[in-house]
């Protein structure tokens, strides 16, 4: 059995991707983590581009400049029309359960040996025109993945955490 602890410290912002692609199935596994994530109200509006072709990575880098040579990168987002709203401001889980999905398809990738780094800084609009989203669909998170190049480092970021005290209120 997987320590969590162990697993989460071990996991970092990869940057760094060796020339290797992913297998079908190991990638099948990575995404299980994500069909498996819990959502709001059940609701599983959790929606999920794959891109592994040179096309659909060549579309990426037209979004981002944080693909960091990884040979797949998942585009998370959600369906605004499935996803549960609180009654009382009309609030949307969508981001949150996406969210969740995108820490399960970090941390499965990380147990299975893979690395990747959490991506916000993409441009949502370009990602919808490149990838003909529909309407409905919300991008959240770009998570590009592989296994890491050997000469990859954490980020000095990685060991900058605030003590437990700070964090409590
Ligand atoms: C919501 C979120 C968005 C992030 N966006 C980016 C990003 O666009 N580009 C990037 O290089 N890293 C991004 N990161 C990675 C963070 O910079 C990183 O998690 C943080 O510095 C801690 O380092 P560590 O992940 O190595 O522990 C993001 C992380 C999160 C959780």
């Amino acid at each position: 059995m997987t320590n969590f602890l162990n697993l989460a410290k071990s996991r970092y912002s990869v940057r760094k991707f060796a020339d290797k692609a992913i297998p079908q199935e190991v990638m099948a596994q990575v995404l299980e983590a994500a069909r498996i994530a819990p959502t709001g109200a059940n609701a599983q509006p959790q929606r999920i581009k794959v891109a592994t072709s040179a096309e659909d990575l060549t579309k990426i880098d037209a979004c981002t400049p944080c693909r960091f040579g990884a040979p797949a990168v998942l585009l998370v987002c959600y369906d605004k029309t499935v996803c549960w709203r609180r009654k009382f401001d009309g609030k949307s889980c969508g981001v949150s359960d996406a969210c969740i999905v995108t820490t399960h398809l970090m941390l499965q990738a990380q147990d299975l040996g893979l690395g990747t780094c959490w991506v916000m800084h993409f441009d949502p609009a370009k990602a919808t025109e490149l990838f003909n989203l529909p309407e409905n669909i919300v991008p959240v998170a770009m998570l590009p993945i592989g296994y890491i190049a050997e000469d990859a480092e954490p980020s000095p970021m990685h060991s900058q955490r605030y003590a437990l005290e700070d964090i409590l209120i």
